[in-house]
Formats: structure tokens, sequence, C-alpha cells
């Protein structure tokens, strides 16, 4: 099994001049690699799916996310806290879901049963062409997915983005978000200028385990606050836009529980 510290922040350990830096380190590490995770992660190693993690891309209360590499390519792992406070934050419509597909009754298994879902939701979005992360695989609370990103560093959220043009902006959001609900029959939910990536001018969707299908009872709702919230966030940027029309324009009338036939 390859050590921990063979695996995680490799490079910058050998550089110990930053105590600040140091002590940060330190922290992420009790945090994030627990016993159990630094398992998983070399786990993820030895199947080939990443040969190092390299630096925190974003800390939060429920995970991390972590630029790695493998070969000379970025990759970005997000890790689950496993901790019950990694739960208080979701919607109860997605809870539900998830004790129903899993049957797990303990808290790591479903966490674990939550990063499997994001995985398989990440990969229903790649074949229905829509832009987000790859995923290349999971194990227990870690998921290996593609890095939007460069060298430089992981793209920006919209939230901190400069985009000069509203008006593409909003026909990639049409597209992207009409991509999900008409091809991989799935409403986000959680759409916010924080969870879409601006990258190379294109809108790259992220933080997906919440979605559900477009026939959930719940769908229409969180398919229009997604809207909303995007509605208000390009009249900020100076596009005025109507969410109606929006909400059509991304197939809003296939979203919520098939209408019963009458006799
Ligand atoms: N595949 C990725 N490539 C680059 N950065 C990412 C990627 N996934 C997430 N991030 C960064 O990590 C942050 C947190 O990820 P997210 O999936 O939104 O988790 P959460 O909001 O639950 O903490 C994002 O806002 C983004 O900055
Ligand atoms: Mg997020």
């Amino acid at each position: 099994m390859p050590r921990a510290e063979d695996i995680v922040f490799p490079r910058q350990r050998e550089r110990f001049e930053d105590r600040r830096k140091e002590t940060h380190q330190r922290k992420l590490l009790d945090e994030f690699f627990d016993h159990g995770t630094l398992l998983a992660v070399s786990r993820l190693v030895s199947h080939g799916l990443i040969d190092s993690i390299d630096f925190p891309v974003s800390t939060g209360k429920e995970g991390g996310v972590f630029r790695a590499t493998k070969n000379n390519e970025f990759r970005a792992v997000k890790i689950y806290r496993i901790s019950n406070a990694t739960f208080r934050h979701l919607p109860p419509h997605a809870l539900e879901e998830l004790r129903r597909e899993s049957s797990v009754r303990n808290f790591g298994g479903l966490i674990y049963a939550w990063t499997r879902r994001e995985h398989t939701i990440l990969g229903r979005l790649k074949h229905a062409g829509v832009r987000a992360p790859l995923p290349f695989g999971h194990y227990r609370n870690v998921l290996v997915m593609e890095f939007i990103g460069t060298s430089d560093g992981a793209a920006p959220r919209l939230q901190d983005a400069l985009v000069e043009n509203p008006g593409a902006l909003y026909e990639e959001l049409v597209r992207e978000i009409g991509r999900m609900v008409r091809d991989a029959h799935l409403v986000h939910g959680d759409l916010s200028p924080y969870n879409v990536l601006w990258f190379e001018g294109h809108a790259v969707l992220i933080d997906v385990a919440q979605s559900v299908e477009r026939e959930h009872p719940a769908a229409p709702a969180l398919l229009r606050r997604d809207i909303v919230n995007f509605s208000k966030f390009l009249g900020r940027l100076g596009l005025d836009v109507d969410p109606e029309e929006f909400l059509r324009e991304v197939g809003g009338d296939l979203v919520g529980p098939p209408t019963p036939v009458s006799e």
C-alpha cells in the first residue's frame, strides 16, 4: 500500500519554510484525511485513478475538492466528510431518495451512497452531452473526476468570473440546462453561480449529487428555483431575462410527474 505522505500533498511537504502554511496543511490533513479516507485514497492510487493529491481547491463543511495528478494530467478529487454535519444541509427530497435507493442505515453508508450517486449522475450528464466533469471513479467517500481548469488553477465559479457577454452566458445556460432536462432527464436542484464553473467561455455544471429525475414530484419547483436564481444573476450582469421564457426554453414543460391517462 502506498504511504499517505507520498500521496497527499507530497510536494508541499518538502518545503517547510512557511510555518503558517504548514499548520494550515496539517489542519486539512487532520480534517479530511482520517484513516478511512486515506485508505480510500490509496486504493484509488493503486487502481491507477490518481498518483497524488496536490493541493486543496475548495474546503467546506460537507467536504473538500482537491487537485490531483495522474501521469501528466490533472484530476479533481472530491472528498465527503464522514459526519452528521454532511447531511444537515441536504434537501430532504434527495436524502429520501438516497435512503430508498441504498437501503443503508448508518452515516458512513449514506455518504458512500451519496458519493456514488454524484458519480452516476456525472456519468449520465456526460452521456447526454452536458458540459460537466467526466467521472473517473469513486471509492467510499472519495470521487475522482475531470479537473476543470488549467495548470494555473481551477476554473472560476460564475460568481467570481468576469463574464463579458451575459447574452452568450444565457445561451450557454439554456443549452446545458436544456440538455440536462431533455437528454439526461434530470433537474439539478442546486444550480447557482456557485455551482457553475466558467471555463474557456463555456458553462460547466458541477455539484450534481442532489439532482432528481425530471418526473420527481419536487422537480418542477426545483427547476423553477434554479431558473429564477439564474435569471436574477443574469439581471445583475445587466441582462433582462424573463424566467418563464427561460423555463420554457430549457424544456420546463417536460418536468414533473406524468399526468395520469383518463379513461
Ligand atoms: N471538477 C472540478 N474541477 C475544478 N474545480 C472544481 C471541480 N469540482 C469542484 N470544484 C471546485 O470546488 C468547489 C466545491 O465543489 P462542489 O462540488 O460545489 O462542492 P460543495 O459545494 O458541496 O463544497 C467548487 O465551487 C469549485 O470551485
Ligand atoms: Mg457547490
